[in-house]
């Protein structure tokens, strides 16, 4: 899921050349999951014309203080285009445009809507290349950073005038793509690396049977996108489970505790944070029968191994800014199983599942738990979606790992 994804985003074009590229942006914009809002300058309709503008954004487009197409005139009101937003793109935005957002010039709907607004504001500039290096532009352009609104940088290339250089509005790609880094990049946990195991593990009996848990795998999963949509670099390790994962998760998939201790082991120095939501079997066949074991050959018992507990591994490998979650899953004496548990395994906290809570446990979509950090200090969350969950388990984390 890309982190536009859900995000209101405003699109102002004013009238310059580069405005024949906003239904590209549009376009961008939406195929990455946001919604978008047109207004435009009615300089930039000599340029580009609402008809393709409302088309490809699926809205009415606006371009002016009111609607003069009715009998009674409707006030298009900038306040709340500018409260609507979460983001607002300003793409093309030239010479004229910058000088009345530097200076408050209030004469159309763009900037009334600009002046309105208290969401982020992006700048993507578009005019020639001895306009752009103009003292006053780049004035205008170093007022409005200072006021906190990002100035996108120019293209370089073919000008509209014949000349060569600086000038050029990003291509729409660009400016989406700048707009995602820019968002992800002041999202809390972006830098950091998250690894997640979920599900469960299949320990064979034989080629046809095993011994396996109810273990759905959607508290791990739901982790998963919550850690990525909070700017993580996510990895998930994941036993057989029928879900999907964004395409930015790390997806690894394996069937047995050897396979998921194998692979957690080889990438846990490399990340900051790891969160043990596996169902992993305790247990595993002494030896795999290589033939389908039949049924005429009474088999009374079967003879158990121990796995490798991945969880206690990673603890006892655990460095100083490594952060470690593990969860517990208990049917008595929970609170103090819990806790064991996160000594023994050397944890920062553990999420404690008890399946006494009715509506929580394996397979349905919510979850009822109590998070332990390592001062023993507790928090219980009443019966929540498991995205919910998620959030909160990982703002728990936010807040006692730097
Ligand atoms: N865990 C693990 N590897 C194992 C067993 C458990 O990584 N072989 C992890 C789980 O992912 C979970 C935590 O350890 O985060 C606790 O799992 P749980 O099944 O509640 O407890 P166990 O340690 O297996 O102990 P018990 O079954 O006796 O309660």
């Amino acid at each position: 899921m890309s982190v536009l994804s859900g995000k209101k985003v405003l699109l102002g074009i004013s009238g310059g050349i580069a405005a024949y590229k906003s239904p590209q942006i549009v376009r961008s914009l939406i195929s990455s999951g946001a919604e978008v809002q047109v207004i435009m300058t009615p300089a930039a309709k000599d340029f580009v014309t609402p008809l393709t503008l409302s088309t490809v954004s699926n809205r009415p487009v606006y371009d002016a203080f009111t609607e003069e197409s009715h009998d009674n005139p409707i006030w298009n009101d900038h306040v709340a285009f500018g409260k609507w937003a979460d983001i607002f793109l300003i793409a093309p935005a030239t010479s004229n445009t910058l000088s009345a957002m530097v200076h408050a010039k209030c004469n159309n709907l763009l900037i009334a809507t600009y002046l309105s607004s208290t969401c982020p504001v992006y700048i993507a500039p578009a005019m020639d290349l001895d306009m752009y290096a103009h003292p006053a532009n780049q004035q205008n352009i170093e007022q409005l950073k200072k006021i906190g609104k990002k100035v996108l940088p120019v293209g370089e290339g073919f000008l509209a005038s014949g000349l060569q250089g600086k000038g050029r509005m990003l291509e729409p790609e660009e400016i989406v793509s700048y707009l995602s880094e820019d968002i992800k990049a002041q999202q809390p946990l972006f830098g950091k690396k998250v690894m997640i195991t979920a599900g469960p593990t299949y320990e064979p009996i034989d080629p046809v049977r095993f011994i396996g848990n109810h273990s759905s795998g959607k508290m791990g999963f739901a982790l998963a996108e919550e850690a990525l949509q909070m700017g993580a670099e996510v990895i998930i390790i994941s036993g057989p489970t029928g879900l999907t994962a964004s395409a930015d998760i790390d997806r690894f998939n394996v069937t047995t505790a050897q396979e998921m201790y194998d692979r957690v082991i080889d990438l846990f120095k490399d990340v900051d944070i790891a969160i043990a939501a596996a169902a992993v079997a305790d247990f595993k066949p002494h030896k795999i029968e290589s033939q389908k074991i039949k049924k005429d050959r009474l088999m009374q018992s079967i003879t158990l191994a121990p796995t490798k507990d991945i969880l206690a591994e990673m603890g006892s490998r655990k460095r100083e800014n490594q952060y470690l979650l593990g969860f517990a899953l208990e049917t008595q004496d929970e609170h103090e199983n819990a806790l064991k548990k996160l000594r023994s395994k050397n944890l920062d906290a553990i999420v404690l599942n008890s399946l006494n809570d009715p509506g929580a446990g394996f397979s349905s979509d919510h979850n009822k738990i109590t998070l332990i950090h390592k001062n023993e200090k507790s928090i219980s969350f009443e019966l929540k979606p498991k995205t919910e969950v998620a959030k909160y388990i990982l703002s728990q984390i936010l807040t006692h790992h730097a």
